[in-house]
């Protein structure tokens, strides 16, 4: 993997951003992986900004989410449809319509996962998947011991990921139990992967990550099998790299 260690978070967002800025000024329907979380917020930040300065034309770009909480209603502002709204598609004056979550409605969750996986095959694939770091090492809502192989599906959340996920939320309890969430094969299908992490508690998971074993107990250490995958991480987060 290619791992360029940063001074800030700012300065993470500034060369994500501005390199997404320049794959859609080329491409003007390129397709965007995109992560919900705190990490890539200061990317979205600045691919705002540089579609304004540059007046590039975003109206055509697609976009797919990793992941979305199952059984919470997508009006919820918590839910990643409403928190991608919020964080990326707005800013960055995207298409809402090109724009796709999986769908946590459970009535039809049986099959989202395959029909997600087949709207982002029919739209030729991601260019670049943006991704955050679980402390974990989950990426995408695939935690430890998730098959390197899945397509989208539903999963259980763990205990930690919903106590992490909690101050979102007025309590644990309303905090969902279950997820959809592409799978480590579905992440793995883009053609570039741009995974960010920045703080100390991120210093374990990036160093199994990078060089421990590729082994489903650290889903983010899939990366290593990818020809393109870029870490993009600040002095925190990458202390524990030999
Ligand atoms: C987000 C996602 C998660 C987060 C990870 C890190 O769609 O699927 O894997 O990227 O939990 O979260 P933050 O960035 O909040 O530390």
């Amino acid at each position: 993997a290619e791992v360029i260690i940063v001074k800030s978070q700012d300065e993470a967002g500034a060369l994500v951003g501005a390199s997404i800025a320049d794959l859609i000024a080329a491409n003007p329907r390129a397709v965007l992986g995109l992560a919900t979380g705190s990490t890539p917020i200061v990317v979205y930040n600045h691919l705002a900004s540089q579609v304004k300065e540059r007046n590039i034309d975003v109206s055509q770009v697609q976009g797919f989410a990793l992941d979305e909480y199952a059984g919470l209603p997508v009006e919820h502002p918590e839910s990643y449809r409403s928190v991608i709204t919020r964080t990326v598609v707005e800013p960055v004056g995207l298409t809402p319509d090109l724009v796709h979550v999986p769908n946590g409605d459970l009535s039809t969750i049986a099959t989202a996962g395959r029909d997600y996986d087949a709207a982002i095959a029919a739209a030729g694939g991601v260019d670049v998947q943006i991704l955050g770091i679980g402390t974990d090492g989950h990426i995408g809502f695939n935690e430890p011991g998730s098959s390197l192989a899945s397509g989208t599906r539903i999963k259980t959340l763990t205990e930690q990921t919903r106590l992490d996920n909690a101050r979102f939320f007025n309590s644990l309890d309303e905090v969902p139990t279950h997820c959809i969430t592409q799978g480590i094969g579905t992440i793995l299908k883009a053609r570039h992967l741009v995974l960010l992490a920045f703080g100390e508690n991120k210093a374990d998971a990036v160093a199994q990550s990078i060089e421990g074993p590729v082994s489903a107990m650290c889903p983010a250490s899939a990366m290593q099998l990818h020809p393109h995958a870029t870490f993009v991480i600040d002095e925190a987060a990458a202390s524990k790299l030999k």
